[in-house]
C-alpha cells in the first residue's frame, strides 16, 4: 500500500508530442472513458490527496490543457516541461515562472535527462531553475538518473548524489520546507527512457532507497520520509503495479504511455489501487 505520509503521484510527460487538436481529442476521450476506467474508491483517493495526477504537455498546450482539465471528473495538475530561473529578460526560447503563474500553472519539471543530454542543461542550470521555482512557490518535479555507462562503471550513487544536491537550495535557505511536498524527485535512469528497458523493481527500489538515504543525511528523517520519489523509464500499464509495490516508489513519471487516454487512465487506476 502507498506510504500514508506520501501518497501516490502519476505524472505524464508528453515531451514534444500532441498538437492542440490532438490535445483536444485526448482530453475529450479521457473525460468520456474515466468513469469506466477508474476503479471505485478513486474519487476518494483523489479527494483525500493520497492520489494525485499530473500531465506535462508542451508549452503551447498548457493553457488549453488547463481549461480542459477543469472539465474532467477528477483533478489533474498541469505542469510545464521547463522554466527559466530569471523572471524576465533576454533569454530567447525560455518561459518564466511569472508567465506560467499567470496562466495558472503551479508545477514544473526541471532537469529532465533530455534537457541535460540534448539541450545543454547542466547540474548548475538545473539547480538554478529548481531553486528559483521553489522560491516562487512552484511544485518542482526534479529529474535525476544515471546513464548506462555510469551504471556499468559503478557510479550510479555518486551521480544521483551529485544531481540531487543540485535540486535543492542550501540548508540555510529553508530547503527543508520544500521537502514538505513541493519538491518531488523523479528517478529516471537514462538507459530506461523510451527504450522499453524498464528498471526491475529491485533496481528501482535500490536507487530510491539510496536517494531517500541521501535526503535523510542532508535534511533529516522527517523531510526524507515526506518526499515523494517517482520512477520513470518505460513505465507502462503492464509493469506499473510491480514498480508501485516497492516501498520507496511513490509514483511514476511516464512518457510514451501517457500519450493515449486509455493507457494514461490505466496508470492512474494502478495509482488508485495503491491508495485504498
Ligand atoms: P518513457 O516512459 O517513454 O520511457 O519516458 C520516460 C520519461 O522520460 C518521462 O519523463
Amino acid at each position: 500500500m502507498a506510504n500514508p505520509d506520501r501518497g501516490v503521484l502519476i505524472a505524464g510527460n508528453w515531451k514534444m508530442n500532441h498538437t492542440l487538436g490532438e490535445t483536444e481529442r485526448f482530453f475529450s476521450e479521457l473525460k468520456a472513458k474515466a468513469p469506466q476506467a477508474l476503479p471505485a474508491g478513486t474519487a476518494e483517493a483523489f479527494r483525500s490527496g493520497r492520489l494525485r495526477g499530473c500531465l506535462i504537455p508542451p508549452q503551447l498546450a498548457l493553457e488549453r490543457s488547463l481549461r480542459l482539465a477543469r472539465e474532467l471528473p477528477f483533478p489533474l495538475e498541469i505542469a510545464s516541461q521547463n522554466a527559466h530561473w530569471e523572471k524576465q529578460g533576454a533569454f530567447t526560447g525560455e518561459v518564466s515562472g511569472p508567465m506560467l503563474q499567470e496562466l495558472g500553472i503551479r508545477w514544473a519539471l526541471v532537469g529532465h535527462s533530455e534537457r541535460r543530454q540534448l539541450f545543454g542543461e547542466t547540474d548548475e542550470t538545473a539547480r538554478k531553475r529548481s531553486e528559483s521555482l521553489l522560491t516562487q512557490g512552484f511544485v518542482v518535479l526534479f529529474c535525476v538518473g544515471e546513464t548506462r555507462a555510469e551504471r556499468e562503471s559503478g557510479q550510479t550513487h555518486a551521480v544521483l548524489s551529485r544531481q540531487l544536491s543540485g535540486a535543492l537550495p542550501e540548508r540555510g535557505k529553508g530547503a527543508a520546507s520544500f521537502l514538505d511536498g513541493r519538491l518531488v524527485i523523479a528517478y529516471e535512469p537514462v538507459w530506461a527512457i523510451g527504450t522499453g528497458l524498464t528498471a526491475t523493481p529491485e533496481q528501482a527500489q535500490e536507487a530510491h532507497q539510496a536517494l531517500r538515504g541521501m535526503l535523510d543525511e542532508r535534511f533529516g528523517p522527517e523531510a526524507a520520509a515526506k518526499t515523494q520519489l517517482l520512477y520513470g523509464g518505460s513505465v507502462a500499464p503492464s509493469n506499473i503495479d510491480s514498480l508501485l509495490a516497492c516501498p520507496d516508489v511513490d509514483g511514476a513519471l511516464v512518457g510514451g504511455a501517457s500519450l493515449k487516454p486509455e493507457s494514461f487512465l490505466a496508470l492512474l487506476a494502478a495509482g488508485a489501487r495503491r491508495c485504498p
